[in-house]
């Protein structure tokens, strides 16, 4: 293996709106963690899978997942960033590091394998994405009246995994953040920092279960995704 990943898994999932964290949410026999973290300890590429955790986590430890080989945890912190951040200190050694939301467990084995191939190309990593399928509109300022249509063939959604050189990574989410940046993904710091990731075009099923609503359908992409 000659990449590691790092799985965020500190947020309390506020618009989940769910007595415990998204993550740990069933859906048919394993938490949504468990779905997220099986492709990535499948794929021989990967080595550790380094699992950030809040510091009052009490629900990791009782998976069976946890005794798994290739499963390093860590602490995480107040933001998504610092939490991916805390995973890279963990992660030495290793020179690219792919990182994937916990709350994605619809990832799809061969949209993994496509982001990793990158690696042969690639000096500044890339992240899976799907193009964009509604028309888009931009408000005028201060109101919900339309200014105009934005051109939809150059817009993405960013999904994960997000894939990048470790050291690179760790530099551009350290600079990102003493800054002050907004940084809502990996990317984001690069982007920051002058850097153009790629975009590897990826399935529209790879959702985040954000709210209550997401549940039922990840559950239907992941009875796909078994078939
Ligand atoms: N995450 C994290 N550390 C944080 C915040 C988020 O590790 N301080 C992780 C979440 O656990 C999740 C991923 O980042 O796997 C994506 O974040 P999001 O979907 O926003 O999850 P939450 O922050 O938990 O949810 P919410 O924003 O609704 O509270
Ligand atoms: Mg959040």
């Amino acid at each position: 293996p000659d990449i590691i990943a790092v799985v965020p898994a500190a947020g309390i999932g506020s618009r989940m709106q769910s007595s415990s964290p998204k993550q740990y949410l069933t859906i048919g026999r394993q938490t949504i963690l468990e779905h997220t973290l099986a492709p990535l300890l499948a794929h021989e590429r990967i080595g550790n899978v380094i699992v950030v955790l809040s510091a009052d986590d009490d629900k990791f430890a009782a998976l069976p997942v946890s005794r798994h080989p290739e499963i390093i945890t860590v602490c995480g912190g107040g933001q998504r960033a610092d939490s991916v951040l805390a995973g890279l200190q963990a992660a030495s050694g290793a020179r690219w590091v792919l990182v994937h939301d916990a709350a994605r467990p619809c990832l799809h084995p061969d949209d993994l394998t496509r982001l990793l191939a990158i690696t042969a190309s690639s000096k500044v990593g890339g992240i899976l994405a799907a193009p964009v399928r509604d028309t888009m509109k931009r408000a005028e300022a201060g109101r919900d009246a339309i200014a105009h249509t934005v051109e939809r063939d150059a817009l993405w959604h960013a999904l994960t995994p997000q894939l990048f050189p470790l050291e690179l990574l760790r530099q551009c989410l350290q600079r990102a953040l003493q800054e002050g940046a907004t940084i809502t993904d990996e990317a984001s710091a690069l982007e920051y920092c002058g850097y153009h990731p790629e975009l590897v075009a990826g399935r529209s099923d790879n959702i985040k279960v954000t709210r209550p609503e997401d549940l039922a359908l990840a559950a239907f992409f992941l009875t796909q995704l078994h078939n």
